[in-house]
């Protein structure tokens, strides 16, 4: 397998980023801590804007307000229509990579050069309905594909196991061609279907619900890993 692209430091993979979606939003302080005591190494932050998602989540004010609390690599996940407004407020908010969809972008190779140009990493992210062919121009450019193991929108919803073959895909598609971006998956994944992730060459496992609802986070981040 690849080295990560996302050095500094260098994670062994896979890379868990519990979703702070699932935490109890009056406690954000201890769900921060929960994350980085467990042995997660990413901290993955879903913006929705009640628009290309139904609901609304945060914005970048809480990213900023989190940022002094933790040195957790923060992974901004927008789905909100026009990325390209919103990216540099997320990058100074101190979000350490910023992904955005290819549903919501007309220009997204600007949108990525934009991400690079203000020093962060950039991803872009596909829905269920969207096929990995429709990312062929751009994946020599982005340091992360998000794919979408669930409709965005809400959390704790079931995996759809059909997604996974994308995965495979990406993962072919990166070897033949030689490019370096991370392979990450969102949405559905828990004890029970963590491996069948892992097994379809995921690189970073999103996780809200199955994390924050683990009564031992340390234990649960090993389990969803597999180390
Ligand atoms: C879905 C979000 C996901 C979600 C994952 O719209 O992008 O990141 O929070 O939550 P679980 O793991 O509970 O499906
Ligand atoms: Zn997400």
């Amino acid at each position: 397998m690849k080295s990560p692209v996302n050095e500094p430091p260098n994670w062994a993979l896979p890379i868990l980023a519990p979703s702070l979606l699932a935490a109890d939003f009056t406690k954000l302080t201890e769900a921060v801590a929960q994350i980085d005591s467990s042995g997660a190494e990413w901290t993955h932050l879903d913006i929705m804007d009640g628009s290309f998602v139904p609901e609304i989540s945060f914005g970048a004010k809480m990213v900023a307000d989190l940022r002094p609390l933790t040195r957790s690599f923060f992974d901004a996940h927008l789905m909100i229509i026009h990325p390209e407004n919103m990216i540099e407020r997320f990058a100074r908010s101190g979000a350490d990579s910023i992904t955005f969809h290819l549903e919501a972008a007309v220009h997204a190779h600007r949108i990525i050069c934009a991400v690079k140009d203000l020093g962060k990493k950039a991803g872009i992210s596909i829905v269920p309905s969207t096929p990995v062919p429709a990312l062929k121009e751009i994946l020599p450019f982005v340091d992360q594909v998000l794919v979408m193991t669930v409709n965005p929108g809400y959390g704790g919803q079931k995996l759809i196991p059909q997604c996974l073959e994308k995965i495979r895909e990406l993962a072919r598609i990166r070897e033949e061609k030689n490019y370096s971006f991370l392979i990450s998956a969102d949405g559905g994944i828990n004890s029970s279907t963590a491996s069948s992730v892992r097994e379809a060459g995921v690189d970073v496992l999103v996780a809200g619900e199955a994390f924050f609802k683990a009564a031992d986070k340390t234990a649960m981040a090993a389990l969803l890993k597999g180390r």
